[in-house]
């Protein structure tokens, strides 16, 4: 009786095992994302017990998660079902992902910001449900600009110079101070942070909406030479080397009077163990000859493999996890901007992350790369544009010399006309 009582629980056992379906996530982990997509996937699973989902965490730099995710891809492998896809990746990788209008994203989209929706629309194909958006901020040190008597800056010109005067002060009993730290590697992120200064210089976005070239011109020159100076005087020779989480380290053990990053670091910043807790607020990058900041849009959103066995479940999945209630814990544990307009009217996520609120024009107003008018060939034209940039910071070659030459990669790799402005 008991020998039959095991064998038919062994079965159940197995009949549960063997019915679960598994579905598999590839996210970022850059600070605490990973932790948070795991999260989600939990409450999930608590919701609908027959799916298991796992989330696999990806490299941190753009350039090498694309290339993972390719692998994926290009093998038409089932194992990955949902990517997190960057904001500048749905006309790169569109054909690879299923069209979510096809599991009734119709009923979700209209909550979400119009332009993320639009960016991620393809040939009229939903390819991605927005996560979360991401907009370029200066974070600055409330403490020591009092201590010197300064004002946040508003222009470049006031940042060189607030950072100068910071740094020198801070020096006489910190040498591991510096006044401004930024992504430098050659990478992605270089590619926003050196678009924030173009713009903000009336320098344009290195490719317009209309398919020109236009990145060879004298604003653009003006501003890359002036960041070229940064490099090794208020900001470490290092910068060249570094990412956005390279950056938030030097900032966050109290090491830098200034930083340009992502939302993600201010919650982060807040916490027990930042030595800049307290200390520090954030506002709009400084302008250029424009007149104004401007800040790259970033984000991410959820994509679901054309290749995967479940892609019914998967959009489910998908959709649970860009839902209303897992962005809401998402701003208010780890200050992610939502795509979702009414959570930023949300009483708990203003107070959390107030910024929200008194910043919300940036994250409206951000400057989008050129990934649609160049699709599906963004990220070489990305990778042509920093590493021009790069080589510019590290001072092997001079800026109009190098934007010269980035046209005419441009012109070759896109067959668009150059726009001279030299
Ligand atoms: C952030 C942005 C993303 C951008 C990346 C560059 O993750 O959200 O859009 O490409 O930074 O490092």
């Amino acid at each position: 009786m008991r020998k039959a009582l095991l064998i038919v629980m062994v079965a159940l056992f197995a009949m549960v095992a063997f019915s679960q379906t598994v579905i598999t996530v590839a996210a970022g982990a850059v600070g605490i994302e990973l932790e948070l997509a795991r999260a989600a996937a939990k409450a999930y699973m608590e919701l609908r017990p027959g799916v298991t989902v796992n989330v696999l965490d990806t490299p941190d730099m753009v350039q090498d998660r694309l290339g993972l995710y390719l692998q994926f891809l290009e093998a038409r492998s089932p194992d990955v079902d949902i990517y997190q896809i960057d904001v500048i990746w749905p006309g790169d990788l569109a054909t690879h992902f299923v069209d979510l209008y096809d599991y009734d994203a119709s009923k979700i989209v209209s909550m979400h910001f119009d332009p993320i929706v639009e960016n991620n629309t393809v040939d009229g194909r939903l390819v991605a449900i927005p996560w979360f958006t991401d907009a370029g901020l200066l974070y600055y040190r409330t403490d020591l600009l009092e201590k010197y008597g300064l004002q946040p800056p508003t222009t470049w010109d006031e940042l060189e110079t607030a950072a100068k005067i910071i740094q020198d002060g801070e020096r006489k009993t910190n040498p591991d101070f510096w006044g401004f730290v930024w992504q430098g590697n050659a990478y992605e992120g270089l590619t926003c942070d050196a678009l924030e200064w173009i713009a903000s210089n009336d320098g344009g976005t290195i490719i317009s909406p209309d398919k020109k070239i236009t990145i060879a011109n004298a604003n653009a020159v003006e501003i890359l030479e002036k960041a070229a100076g940064w490099v090794g005087t208020i900001s470490p020779r290092g910068v060249l080397t570094f990412a956005e989480e390279d950056a938030r380290a030097v900032w966050q053990t109290g090491n830098a009077a200034f930083m340009r990053n992502w939302p993600y670091a201010y919650s982060l910043s807040l916490g027990a163990d930042s030595k800049v807790a307290g200390k520090f607020d954030v506002s709009p990058l400084p302008a250029g000859k424009s007149g104004s900041g401007a800040a790259t849009l970033g984000g991410w959103q959820l994509a679901v493999s054309r290749y995967s066995r479940n892609p019914e479940i998967a959009a489910e999945v998908a959709f649970f996890m860009a839902g209303y209630e897992n962005q809401k814990i998402r701003a208010i544990e780890a200050s992610y901007n939502p795509t979702i307009q009414a959570l930023y009217a949300d009483i708990e996520v203003l107070k959390a992350t107030p910024f929200f609120g008194s910043l919300f024009d940036v994250f409206t107003s951000a400057v989008a790369r050129p990934s649609t008018a160049t699709a599906p060939r963004y990220n070489e034209v990305s990778t042509l544009f920093f590493k021009a940039v790069h080589s510019i910071l590290s001072g092997t070659v001079d800026a109009a010399t190098a934007l010269e030459e980035l046209a005419l990669d441009l012109e070759d790799l896109t067959g668009f006309e150059v726009v001279w402005g030299l």
